[in-house]
């Protein structure tokens, strides 16, 4: 019996040892990666000779509810996007009624970290309420009635927040992939189906948010840019377009929503060109990899199923590496372009806080750098 015991705990004695040994040695592997982490050089200072470094950030980061992401943001950005909450569903969910506290946050997050900020989105078919469309009976509105309410929201969004924000997506997504416009309420309700009119909505939310804020820079903003040449075009037409009318526009986003299984370098070089060779400033707006290999792999926020987009391969070593070289890719070619590129913002902080799930981003869920992030240092190194 005696014997027995002693043998029972000489070997407890072994496992207590044993895990030990084993929690000093992931203690001082945390210690060791934790003082790695905080060397790390921060992304804004790598590329502050080429463009602007941001990230799409949430209401949990601007809060100080995400502490970790928003110790990201202060070390690694210069540029934030509000991922949410200056949207028009965030902002003016029911007729005549604002809610600022989100979008204020946001703002004051910034302007105490020194971020310059992207106010977006001011005209898009997508998180716009229903309301916005119908007049009180339920029926569509007619086309001044829609440019009324239109101009009522820009000057009030725009106006509250001028002279803080360093540039607008004043019409997000409003191209097809063959590069027409998409038919969209803003389109059939004030174009009214007429070729004359076509841009009409584009023209005049532009004239509006330049009116209400005469400093802040105007964008349009789109995905797919560098997937479809004729898409691409027509965020060319839409530049040339406002141009030709004396109407103030200061670039075009591409968002790059991309995708680990399609090369990007040549439809990229292509967009980023053509849209520079208009004149206006070329920017990267809401940059991540989709990692998942099953399912929708686009950008339209209509057909992203949330619910489908955990990939349990997501995290495995052989996705990083790939992921590492996607974006050693998009770096290569932005920085070979860097004279045309004038920001590049990540669409999320960290991976845990992606619209997509998977691993899109170059700080994983626990909020480490990936080998995607070294990868994007070292391509920086190759430039100087
Ligand atoms: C996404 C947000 O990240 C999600 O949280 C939200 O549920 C849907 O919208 N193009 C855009 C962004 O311009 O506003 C979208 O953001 C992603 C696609």
């Amino acid at each position: 019996m005696n014997r027995d015991n002693s043998a029972i705990e000489a070997q407890q004695m072994k496992i207590r040892r044993t895990i030990t040994i084993v929690s000093i040695v992931v203690q001082l592997f945390g210690v060791v990666y934790h003082t790695a982490a905080q060397d790390i050089p921060a992304l804004k200072d790598v590329f502050k000779n080429d463009f602007l470094i941001g990230g799409a950030l949430n209401r949990w980061v601007v809060t100080g509810r995400d502490t970790k992401a928003a110790a990201i943001t202060k070390k690694h950005f210069n540029t934030a996007t509000a991922e949410n909450d200056m949207k028009w569903q965030s902002i003016n969910r029911s007729p005549g009624r604002y809610n600022w506290e989100a979008a204020d946050n946001f703002v004051d997050f910034c302007e105490k970290n020194r971020i310059s900020i992207i106010g977006h989105c001011l005209v898009w078919h997508s998180q716009v309420p229903r309301w916005v469309f119908r007049d009180n009976a339920g029926d569509a509105l007619t086309r001044d009635a829609l440019l009324a309410r239109m101009k009522d929201h820009i000057m009030t969004v725009v106006g509250r927040y001028k002279g803080r924000i360093k540039g607008w997506d004043v019409v997000n997504e409003a191209l097809n992939e063959n590069g027409t416009l998409r038919n969209s309420q803003w389109l059939r309700i004030i174009g009214e189906g007429s070729e004359e009119k076509q841009y009409d909505f584009i023209e005049n939310a532009f004239r509006w948010a330049h009116k209400a804020d005469p400093n802040a820079e105007l964008y349009y903003n789109d995905y797919g840019l560098e997937t479809s040449k004729a898409k691409c075009d027509g965020a060319v037409e839409i530049v040339e377009h406002l141009k030709s009318k004396g109407i103030r526009i200061d670039g075009v986003g591409i968002q790059l929503h991309d995708s680990l299984d399609r090369p990007v370098a040549d439809g990229l070089e292509y967009a980023i060109t053509s849209l520079a060779s208009t004149g206006v400033k070329v920017m990267i707006t809401e940059l991540d990899v989709r990692t998942r290999t099953r399912g929708y792999r686009g950008a339209d926020v209509g057909r992203t199923n949330r619910r489908n987009t955990r990939d349990t391969n997501a995290d495995d070593a052989e996705t990083q590496e790939k992921l590492a070289d996607k974006y050693t890719e998009i770096f290569s070619v932005l920085l070979e372009h860097k004279e045309d590129i004038d920001r590049v913002t990540f669409w999320g902080v960290y991976d845990g806080a992606s619209w997509i799930g998977g691993s899109p981003l170059l700080f994983d869920r626990d909020y480490r750098p990936k080998d995607a992030f070294f990868g994007v240092v070292e391509t920086a190194e190759k430039y100087r």
